[in-house]
């Protein structure tokens, strides 16, 4: 008999429409504690006062091309681009589906004429020999052969001129163990269930290959096929590589990291690498509660790394997450991870010139002079956006040399965090969502420099400390409090940086930040998208101005948003959380928590950001009970998607699925990536995917 699973304890409060399961054990219930900033910085006062995939195409030249001209683009999110231009009534292309009705249905759904078929499960094996997935009979030596839980973000690279031949790249974020061990004992994991969860953890590369008459991608094992785990080593770089801060007993270095967590959403570099963001780290460390020093507990709390044992009790098994032994292992997590899945033997890169904080994701934007620009928000409650400029200039070409430059691009420059400020009158922004009187939720703002190589521009901290404890520098630099920024990516042919912002229901509570026009809504449960355009569209600018395009929610509520869009004609969202872009520019949306709106499924929307559609957004597809739509790839044949966290409902376990999916029957749940197309097209696919 399986010991009865303890259950996780029902508390209200939680992220809108998120199972409780979900917040356990993505990010450790951050919501259950009160957000960690609690800096009165700079910000609050000023806005009283003023009131207030990319795809990788094979070639990393072209790629270069195609980003840099965005550099020089004028055009505004008002202007037409060529390609979205349709006139009022047919749709833009790439936009040419009926939206599904949203649903709580146990599948995929996807529009009428197009077709699905599922990638890559948990547990399938991407090497020669490895039996196929059992789900009673799991190991840690096979888990680390095989792909890892919770597929977050994913990139498609093509491996040939076609796009027959890619490389899959996914994160896996977290470990659901009540879903992934029969009988699960929360309060006594065994060892190899714990080793389990440190191997399906990281990432993994993936060759696959598509028929030329279809967008169904098959796996292959391949020489590029590899998994990233926790005991994968990482070089540190940048210039806080080997301070005492990131140094352990195992590292006298603080130079070598074994492995990578939570790795949630990512981006494409235009040389062909992979970034991602290790996010919620805090909640795998032990024993923060009983640090002695104040300096180090502060520092510790700003970082939502509290308390005592931790849910999943690694550090049980391996003292490295246990603080009182390691207190410098934290330190070593909540970067951002570069991998180069074209060469299976380099050593993953943290690049700490990116800064420490939760990241969600960092995306690139070369800039006209060659310099690269990367964005990142840190996706917590009132924290912030980060921007990153690179001292150095990128080199043309897909050369194994050019990409080994181009890989320390992000090694040396200047971090910056985004002030925001809003142009209406403080007593218009109510906290009600209402429009303020000039008709939209817009403003200016700044970059402020944090840090550069070693000098630090914030009073009373090293460069090592603001790389390392970046929030605590953004909260002295007066960095403005935002409502969970998730990803941020700038438009492949605009510049225009988009970034969702997904929820934050704390916002206006007593004793914490009111509406301010960049977060215009208290209780704030559905989430915006937010718009913004660099000075001239220079990717070096250090001002830009910043609109809200979307106030997500139901369209028949007051306080929602479509750009101005007729709201009776587009579909109802909550909780936007990723962003794509298509091959003709719109933009798409996933989301996470949907059932905010009335319990319903999670999905994927299209939306044209430009021409007479601007706003009108359509779903596209939802994903099955209780899973959470991540990792879009938009391309011209195929669309992918991962369905993290299938039957992650309250109550659920192993012993009581709650999702079937994919495989049906009475099968256990597993998270999987999902190839949608549209039937019968057999033109060429000048793109690549
Ligand atoms: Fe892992 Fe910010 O979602
Ligand atoms: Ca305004
Ligand atoms: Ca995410």
């Amino acid at each position: 008999m399986p010991e009865p699973t303890i259950p996780l304890p029902l508390l209200a409060n939680h992220s809108p429409g998120r199972a409780r399961l979900t917040c356990t054990y993505r990010c450790g219930d951050a919501c259950f504690h009160a957000p960690p900033n609690t800096s009165g910085n700079d910000y609050l006062g000023d806005v009283i006062a003023n009131v207030v995939s990319r795809r990788s195409v094979f070639k990393a030249g072209a790629v270069l091309g195609l980003v840099a001209g965005a550099g020089l683009a004028t055009a505004t999110p008002s202007m037409a681009t060529p390609s979205s231009a349709p006139g009022h009534d047919r749709p833009p292309k790439g936009l040419d589906f009926t939206p599904v009705e949203r649903n709580s249905l146990d599948a995929v759904v996807v529009p009428d004429g197009y077709q699905q078929d599922i990638v890559i499960r948990w547990g399938d094996p991407l090497f020669p020999g490895t039996p196929a997935f059992d789900f009673d009979h799991q190991t840690a030596a096979l888990q680390a052969k095989q792909f890892g839980y919770n597929c977050d973000f994913a990139a498609l690279l093509p491996l040939d001129h076609q796009g027959l031949s890619n490389l899959l790249v996914t994160n896996h974020e977290y470990t659901s163990e009540q879903l992934m061990f029969r009988g699960y004992d929360r309060l006594n994991p065994t060892a190899e269930q714990v080793a389990i969860a440190w191997a399906a953890h990281g990432l993994t590369v993936v060759m696959v290959e598509r028929p030329r008459s279809s967008g169904k991608l098959t796996p292959r094992f391949s020489r590029y096929n590899r998994r990233i785990t926790l005991h994968t080593p990482f070089e540190v770089r940048g210039p806080a590589a080997g301070s005492d801060l990131l140094k352990t007993s195992v590292d006298p270095t603080g130079k070598r990291v074994l492995g990578t967590m939570n790795n949630c959403a990512g981006g494409v570099t235009p040389w062909g690498t992979i970034l991602s963001g290790e996010e919620n780290f805090n909640q795998y460390f032990a024993n923060a509660g009983q640090i002695a020093d104040p300096v180090t507990q502060a520092r510790l709390a700003r970082y939502g790394v509290l308390g005592g044992a931790t849910e999943r009790k690694w550090e049980r098994f391996d003292k490295r997450y246990d603080l009182l032994q390691e207190p410098n292992e934290a330190n070593r997590f909540g970067w951002i991870i570069e991998l180069d899945p074209n060469d299976p033997d380099s050593t993953p890169v943290k690049h700490t010139a990116l800064g420490r904080f939760k990241h969600e994701c960092a995306n690139i934007r070369v800039a006209d002079d060659g310099r690269i620009v990367a964005y990142s928000g840190d996706d917590e409650r009132f924290e912030y956006i980060y921007k990153f400029i690179s001292t150095g200039k990128i080199r043309k070409g897909d050369s194994k040399a050019a990409r080994r430059h181009n890989m320390t691009l992000l090694d040396d420059g200047t971090l910056y965090v985004g002030k925001f400020t809003g142009d209406s009158p403080v007593a218009e922004i109510d906290g009600s969502g209402k429009l303020p009187s000039d008709g939209r939720f817009d403003g200016s703002g700044e970059w402020i420099p944090l840090a550069a190589g070693k000098r630090s521009f914030v009073p009373g901290m090293t460069a090592e400390e603001v790389y390392v404890f970046t929030r605590l520098a953004a909260d002295k630099a007066g960095a403005t409090k935002m409502d969970r920024p998730e990803d941020i990516q700038a438009h492949p042919y605009t510049g225009t940086i988009y970034c969702a912002l997904s929820n934050n229901v704390d916002r206006g509570k007593e004793g914490k930040e009111g509406a301010t026009e960049m977060n215009p809504r208290v209780a704030n449960k559905h989430g915006q998208i937010l718009e913004l355009t660099e000075r001239r569209s220079d990717a070096l600018a250090l001002t830009f101005s910043w609109n809200l395009m979307l106030v997500c929610g139901d369209p028949n509520a007051p306080d929602t948003y479509f750009a101005g869009f007729p709201k009776d004609k587009v579909s109802p969202i909550s909780s936007p959380d990723n962003v794509a872009f298509d091959p003709h520019g719109n933009l798409w949306i996933s989301t996470d928590s949907a059932g905010a709106l009335g319990g319903l499924n999670d999905g994927l929307y299209g939306v044209p950001v430009s021409g007479p559609q601007r706003g009108h957004l359509k779903q596209f597809l939802t994903v099955p009970r209780g899973g959470e739509t991540c990792g879009p790839v938009i391309g011209e044949r195929v669309i992918t998607i991962c369905v993290q966290h299938p039957g992650e409902i309250d109550g659920a376990t192993a012993d009581n699925p709650a999702s079937h999916w994919p495989d049906g029957g009475t099968s256990q749940p597993r998270p999987s990536v999902v190839a949608v197309w549209k039937k019968g097209r057999h033109q060429p696919d000048p793109i690549g995917t």
